[in-house]
């Protein structure tokens, strides 16, 4: 039997890589025209910090993570997001002792989650995100935003909607915590097994819960906005309104909790439905974060972040057709076509010659007859077939066509390097008539 990719794993292949990094590419330019930096911390991390980092009560830690113990018997974790990881590298390497605070941190990556694979829902898929930490204005929360939200723009998805809560500060959610409790103190007999454990281990997270029966009871819980402090409020009033500035569209959710348990005040997320009903759930998310730092051993230092699921974007893109097939154009531009063995030299020094000049080429190196090599051109949506027979070998040249008009041109090898950029603009966007082509 052969052997096939484990559970909830995907393969990216062809075409589908070129659409992964333009839209990477895309995030990295625009976090960097923020001024983030690139980190790159390791995928395996000790358990620990995702335990302390993300939190017993959440689900992540609860029930989705590849833990395991190493030959060492230390038990480690392949990271379930990158957020925890951030922090343990800025306090492993003091990053955070410098006059320069807010630290600015964009980073990409797999990231593994034991969860039921589902439309959009892998156990190995990649986040690209941003941290922003050790900053103490409120506007670090609408530069975050502002960032991602910039991202989703530039890939043109214009009909992302912003869900954004508040979860208030300590005090805040102390008080809403003990509402709670009491609340549920005389529904949690009827809930399931998980909200059980929630309301002993953070009643918060039984917001999130999302068997039918359960989300009836929630429904009637307390509202997080009742029992924020002046402060919190303000806080979040002063958040919303720099984003009604900027032309940022929101919609304030008092459901939104979160997953992770390091979050406090402002939290977000980016919900996109496909034209053609496909809901993704969340295709990015974030929030402010108080004690992470100090969490993972640092300062008392507060920090700001978001990561994307890059595969949600990929699938939104693909099925609302956003593509701009001019940026992720894997079409190769030149297939060097030797007619018989003994030309196969020639035709590969002209090859490496045109890679040199940062043209993508391909070359047949099968025995293969003339139209089998038009063919094989055709499937690999070449631009131009370069051709290469005794003739061109003796008289160090080449033969151009142009396999849209069907046009070709001798070129004599010494040319190749002062003319082959004009001849693959001009032969490319005219019909086959301008002085190269005739
Ligand atoms: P998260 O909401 O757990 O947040 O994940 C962020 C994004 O990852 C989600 O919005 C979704 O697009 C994607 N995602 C999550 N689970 C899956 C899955 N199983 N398959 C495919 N995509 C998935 C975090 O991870 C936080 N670290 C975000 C953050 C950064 N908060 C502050 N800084």
């Amino acid at each position: 039997m052969s052997i096939i990719n484990v559970k909830g794993t995907h393969d990216i292949i062809g075409k589908e890589s070129e659409l992964f990094h333009y839209v990477e590419s895309l995030m990295r330019l625009i976090s960097k025209q923020y001024a983030f930096s690139e980190v790159r911390p390791p995928v395996l991390e000790h358990s620990e910090l995702f335990v302390r980092g993300v939190g017993e009560s959440s689900d992540v830690v609860r029930k989705e993570m590849y833990t395991f113990l190493d030959k060492g018997e230390r038990s480690l974790t392949l990271r379930p997001e990158f957020t925890a990881g951030i922090m343990r590298l800025i306090v492993q390497n003091k990053l955070y002792a410098t006059n320069d605070l807010p630290l600015k941190y964009f980073y990409l990556g797999p990231v593994f989650r034991y969860e039921r694979p589902q439309l959009g829902r892998y156990r190995q898929f990649n986040q690209f995100g941003v941290e922003c930490v050790g900053g103490n204005s409120y506007f670090y929360d609408v530069e975050t935003i502002s960032l991602a939200y910039d991202i989703l723009k530039s890939l043109k998805l214009n009909n992302v909607v912003i869900k954004i809560n508040t979860l208030g500060d300590e005090e805040s959610r102390n008080n809403y915590r003990l509402a709670l409790k009491e609340f549920f103190k005389e529904h949690i007999i009827d809930m399931c097994e998980d909200c059980k454990q929630r309301y002993e281990l953070n009643p918060l997270r039984i917001l999130d819960c999302k068997v039918p029966e359960d989300q009836e009871i929630v429904k009637n819980a307390p509202k997080m906005s009742d029992y924020l402090t002046n402060e919190s409020k303000e806080r979040f009033q002063r958040v919303l309104s720099a984003l009604e500035q900027l032309e940022i569209p929101y919609i304030v959710d008092d459901g939104l909790v979160r997953g992770l348990d390091y979050y406090s005040e402002t939290v977000f997320e980016f919900h996109y439905t496909s034209q053609n009903g496909n809901n993704y759930g969340a295709i990015g998310a974030g929030g402010h974060y108080s004690h992470l730092v100090k969490e993972v051993g640092g300062p008392d230092i507060p920090g700001i972040g978001f990561s994307f699921g890059v595969e949600r974007i990929v699938s939104v893109l693909k099925d609302d057709n956003i593509l701009n097939e001019e940026k992720i154009d894997d079409r190769v531009d030149f297939y060097v076509m030797p007619i018989g063995e003994e030309n196969l030299n020639y035709a590969y020094e002209i090859a490496r010659k045109i890679r040199h000049l940062d043209f993508s080429v391909d070359i047949c190196l099968e025995k293969a007859k003339v139209p089998a090599m038009f063919k094989r051109a055709e499937k690999k949506n070449v631009r131009f077939a370069i051709i290469i027979g005794e003739n061109e070998v003796k008289e160090r040249k080449i033969i151009i066509k142009n396999l849209a008009s069907q046009q070709q041109i001798e070129l004599s090898e010494d040319k190749i390097f002062s003319d082959i950029y004009d001849i693959y603009d001009q032969c490319f966007s005219c019909d086959g008539d301008c002085e190269n082509c005739r």
